[in-house]
């Protein structure tokens, strides 16, 4: 197994244009480095494995470097019993795989779906820095990092700091999955997280797992009541200090006429980050965009500002998403279109 195999397996996972951006001539040698280390750590582990019938096994197919990720990431989950068996990968994301499980005795639901972060080093950085802004590091339990050393490694962007970033980035997703499913969200029950991985319920049924909304055409009489579900989940995160912040029909799940929020990684705190009014507002259009294409007018600028002045909060002057987020040239053009709603 060499540097090309870890780099066919993720390629198999991404899109031709993040692979050209990513994978291009100059950024390749830093990447290889990356991936050298982790096929060093994949041997480590392979050694230290424990052949006894009670390691890990499971149904799913991975191709080697998968399978010794899976094993790493997932390994704990098994040994406390949240999961039995590792059955299908569901969807291959830019940041994490979900991969559908056989629960074990600790669950009380037959199947979990199982989230699974790249490695920091093959993961596609969102542009994570408008994010962080003004919200505070967590650590592997959760808790906000006040050590003075690690928050200087973070600083500094040591590889040290990188990981500890990396795990911030997972527990605030684990985080907020918990804290609003708490507050009645229409959220995943989320059961347990490890250093890469969360792990919650899946949404959809065996052979058939729950399609995102972009690719559901809704009947004519479920479009408004679903839209105004969707409108009263957003509110519910508002009043819970929380933005989506990469809300749109794509990180909904749609089931039987309910639906799931997911991919809360980059939750915002729209208290504490400046931007929050523009993520917030860039959150509506998205969603007012997808029902308007389901026959539901609305006025995304006009209803985005109702509900956060009416949690207190003030609208701010509008950044052009030149400068929210570089890479999104669908924002800059969703922006155009609705300045005319003003
Ligand atoms: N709980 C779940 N039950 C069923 N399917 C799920 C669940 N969570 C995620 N998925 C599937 O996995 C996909 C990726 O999940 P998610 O959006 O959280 O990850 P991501 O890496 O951010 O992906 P992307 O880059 O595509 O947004 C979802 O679009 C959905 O198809
Ligand atoms: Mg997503």
């Amino acid at each position: 197994m060499d540097t090309k195999d870890y780099i066919d397996f993720f390629e198999e996972l991404d899109d031709e244009d993040r692979l050209n951006a990513r994978f291009g001539i100059d950024k390749r040698r830093p990447y290889q480095r990356m991936t050298r280390k982790l096929i060093n750590e994949e041997r480590k582990f392979v050694r230290e494995q424990d052949d006894s019938s009670a390691s890990f096994k499971f149904t799913y197919k991975a191709a080697r470097f998968e399978e010794w990720w899976l094993l790493e990431s997932l390994g704990d989950f098994y040994e406390h019993q949240w999961i039995s068996d590792v059955l299908l990968r569901l969807k291959g994301g830019k940041e994490a795989s979900v991969y559908l499980c056989r629960s074990g005795s600790a669950v009380d639901a037959p199947l979990v779906a199982a989230k699974v972060y790249r490695p920091r080093s093959l993961r596609n950085l969102k542009n994570d820095g408008q994010y962080r802004t003004g919200r505070a590091d967590l650590d592997e339990n959760g808790n906000v990092i006040v050590d003075d050393g690690a928050l200087h490694a973070m600083k500094k962007r040591t590889a040290y700091g990188e990981e500890l970033r990396h795990q911030s980035w997972i527990a605030y997703e684990f985080q907020t999955l918990e804290m609003l499913h708490a507050a009645g969200a229409d959220v995943p029950r989320p059961h347990a997280m490890e250093k890469n991985a969360i792990l919650m319920d899946y949404v959809g049924e065996v052979g058939r797992a729950a399609p995102t909304l972009n690719t559901v055409n809704l009947e004519p009489d479920e479009a408004r009541p679903l839209f105004e579900r969707v409108i009263r989940n957003v509110d519910l995160l508002l009043s819970n200090e929380r933005i989506h912040g990469d809300l749109s029909a794509y990180n909904i799940l749609y089931w039987e006429g309910d639906i799931r929020l997911i991919d809360f990684p980059q939750v915002v705190q729209p208290k504490t980050n400046p931007a929050g009014w523009n993520i917030f507002l860039r959150d509506v259009i998205r969603l007012c965009q997808y029902f308007n294409s389901q026959g539901i007018r609305s006025n995304a600028r006009k209803l985005a500002a109702d509900m956060w002045t009416s949690h207190g909060y003030r609208i701010t002057r509008e950044v052009h998403p030149r400068d929210l987020d570089a890479d999104r040239k669908e924002d800059r053009n969703l922006w155009e279109e609705q300045k005319g709603e003003k």
